[in-house]
């Protein structure tokens, strides 16, 4: 653990706060105009959250991971977008540089990542490597003292935003698979690096993912993440974190939306009293909970093993799972409790209905985080 127990407090009720007093009355504005706030964003670079996990001597805050969930679970409390502003900084982009990164190529970019002066975006999928990101074909072959890289990646997180992209690419074409694969930090504005238009999504407006093209791009050597064929290996590590992450996302959503239907229950009267006086309401409202506790539960215990030193990729594959799967549910009955009302816009529950369906896609499927899990098992791991 980072930091002692009152800083801590302190630390989790300030987001609390910010997320409720500052992100909640704008989140119909957000979805509308597709863009979180300037003076938000300023906000968040000033509270430090850009910097949450990366090391101190970097400038950030140097959160644990139990920490840090802590405050994934308090963003958890508004629409995902804001949560996404920081969130490839905060995970997926950095965490590359944080775990693999020399010591020179952490003094170049941790401070700039931590402080929000740039965004960083973890460039994996691509229109053809989706879930098997092993078989991605973006290429990346060295020549003298650089690599010369070429290819396009797909639906990647703050693209438009970045200032570096952690980028995995295929740097020996002999080997079709993992191993053939390594990780870079390459900046935006190297020439060759293109991003195209953010793309429509069914949720999270204000969130925005695009393609980015990789032309002739001249990567320094000096610029690889780790050794030459350990790039397959640092985005899984760097995903088993994210997953974490995630999970207490989803979590802190869930929260909020029983939140709402508890005060929607106690407000709303049908049949001459409130509806929450309804044991059919209350069952919903009691499995919403019990579901929320229990990955609760089970994103804590990971994060703290993970603090601890274990090895979590089959836990945190077992939290996102869990937890994606539960905010759907807890969505889908947010709805059926608000009935007519949740259905329309101006109670914004059929916006995180629509918000939440990505958690169960993005950073690896459901179907992904079974195959990890069961292959762990039967492996004799956990
Ligand atoms: N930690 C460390 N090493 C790992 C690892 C982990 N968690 N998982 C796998 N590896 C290693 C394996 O040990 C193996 O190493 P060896 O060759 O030395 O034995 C190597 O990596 C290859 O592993 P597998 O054989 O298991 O690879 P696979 O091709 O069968 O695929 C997979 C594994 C779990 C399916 C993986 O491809 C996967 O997680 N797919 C989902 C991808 C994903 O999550 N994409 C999300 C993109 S990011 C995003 O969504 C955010 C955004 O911006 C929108």
């Amino acid at each position: 653990m980072a930091l002692d127990a009152e800083t801590r407090s302190q630390l989790i009720e300030t987001v609390r706060r910010f997320v409720r007093e500052r992100c909640v009355p704008f989140e119909r504005q957000v979805a509308d105009d597709d863009r979180v706030p300037d003076a938000i964003v300023a906000e968040m670079r000033s509270l430090g959250l850009f910097g949450l996990s990366i090391p101190v001597e970097y400038g950030g805050l140097g959160l644990g991971m139990e920490e840090e969930v802590l405050v994934a679970l308090e963003l958890g409390g508004t629409s995902p977008a804001f949560r996404s502003v920081i969130g490839t900084n905060v995970g997926i982009g950095s965490q590359g540089v944080v775990m693999f990164g020399t010591d020179a190529q952490k003094a170049e970019w941790l401070p700039k990542l931590a402080s929000g002066a740039i965004v960083a975006s973890f460039a994996l999928t691509e229109p053809g490597a989706g879930s098997d990101a092993a078989s991605l074909k973006t290429s990346a072959i060295h020549q003298g003292d650089h690599y010369l890289v070429n290819g396009t990646k797909r639906f990647i997180t703050n693209a438009n935003r970045a200032g570096m992209f952690t980028l995995m690419a295929r740097s020996d074409a002999t080997k079709k698979g993992a191993s053939g694969v390594s990780a870079f930090i390459v900046p935006a504005d190297l020439e060759g690096v293109s991003v195209g238009p953010p793309e429509k999504k069914m949720g999270q407006q204000g969130a925005h993912i695009c393609d980015v093209h990789f032309d002739d791009v001249r990567v320094p050597d000096h610029l690889r993440l780790g050794r030459e064929g350990e790039g397959f290996k640092l985005a899984m590590q760097v995903l088993d974190r994210g997953r974490l992450h995630i999970s207490g996302v989803c979590v802190g959503v869930a929260e909020r939306l029983i939140r709402d239907c508890v005060a929607y229950a106690r407000e709303r009267e049908q049949f001459g009293q409130k509806i929450g006086e309804f044991q059919l309401i209350q069952a919903m409202l009691a499995d919403s909970k019990t579901e929320a506790y229990a990955a609760r539960c089970m994103v804590m215990d990971a994060a703290k093993k993970r603090d601890e030193g274990g090895n979590v990729t089959m836990e945190a594959a077992c939290a996102k799972y869990f937890a994606s799967e539960m905010v759907g549910r807890v969505a889908d009955r947010a709805v059926q409790i608000f009935g007519g009302a949740g259905y329309v816009a101006d109670y914004g529950i059929e916006r995180f209905y629509r918000d939440v369906r990505t958690f169960r896609i993005y950073e690896g499927t459901s179907q992904i985080q079974q195959l990890v899990i069961a292959r762990n098992l039967l492996r004799g791991e956990g």
